[in-house]
């Protein structure tokens, strides 16, 4: 197992790809906090992994919310005694054409995506930088890589933004031996590409290189690799999960 000893935050993961990465890194031997904002979801799949809730705990929290997510990063490490991985999943989309993006629909999306990694980055960098050890992934997007038309220029940003901070913190934070990387997921079936119409959905794959669509828990493979010490000198990194829709 790849990840024995191990204890990792993943936000959002109630639901999509955080419940495939949560599902993949428990497998591995991690001990789970799950954290969202939508509690039932957390505690629903924190019931369904481990029933005694030894090596899983479902929090609710906003990762907008500052200090609820410093009070989240506190209660992690009094269960666990330690915070290994932090994954950096949760996220909102509303894709609209430039002119029909208000600043408002601008704002929620930067705020979860961008802002919310960040303050999720700087509650945990003092825990991970006493510890000397740990590792942080941040899910990006192919949007946010090329670019891709039709995501909106609101998500495209915030993950664009997502894949900047990343850079700089791996710089920042590697003399505390801290990786930091970013993963880049092509178009998955979730709750989030679902409010899409599916003709949508399939242009996104268009010139994809293999013929099979990605999972949460294709994600959640490469999410385990990043969390692991097999990727002990790896960071920086933006790594493109998307069955050869976009090869650089
Ligand atoms: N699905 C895709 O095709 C795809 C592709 C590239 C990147 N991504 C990214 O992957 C991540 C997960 O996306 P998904 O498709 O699984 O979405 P999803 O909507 O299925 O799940 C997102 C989860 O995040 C939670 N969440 C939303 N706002 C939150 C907040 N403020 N605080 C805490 N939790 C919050 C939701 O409750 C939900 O459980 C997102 O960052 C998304 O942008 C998704």
């Amino acid at each position: 197992m790849e990840l024995e000893n191990t204890v990792a935050i993943i936000t959002g993961s109630g639901n999509g790809l955080g419940m495939g990465i949560a599902k993949k890194m428990f497998a591995e031997g991690a001990s789970l906090a799950l954290w969202d904002i939508d509690f039932e979801s957390v505690k629903r799949l924190a019931f369904e992994l481990d029933h005694s809730g030894q090596r899983v705990l479902p929090l609710k929290v906003d990762i907008t919310d500052e200090s609820g997510v410093q009070s989240a990063a506190a209660t992690t490490v009094d269960k666990f005694g330690h915070i290994d991985v932090l994954v950096n999943n949760a996220g909102i989309s509303r894709h609209k054409p430039l002119e029909e993006t208000t600043l408002e629909i601008w704002d929620a999306v930067i705020k979860v995506n961008l802002t919310g990694t960040f303050i999720c980055c700087k509650a945990l960098a003092p825990v991970m930088k006493k510890q000397e050890f740990g590792k942080i992934v941040n899910i990006a997007s192919l949007g946010g890589r090329t670019g891709r038309p039709g995501v909106g220029v609101n998500y495209a940003a915030s993950k664009g933004g997502v894949i900047g901070l990343t850079k700089l913190l791996a710089k920042e934070l590697g003399p505390s031996n801290i990786y930091v990387n970013a993963i880049c997921p092509g178009p998955i079936l979730t709750d989030q590409t679902k409010q899409y119409p599916r003709e949508v959905f399939d242009t996104w794959n268009a010139g994809r290189a293999v013929p099979k669509d990605g999972l949460p828990e294709d994600i959640g493979d490469a999410v385990v690799f990043l969390a692991s010490r097999r990727s002990n000198w790896i960071t920086g990194v933006s790594l493109d999960v998307n069955g050869g829709i976009f090869i650089a």
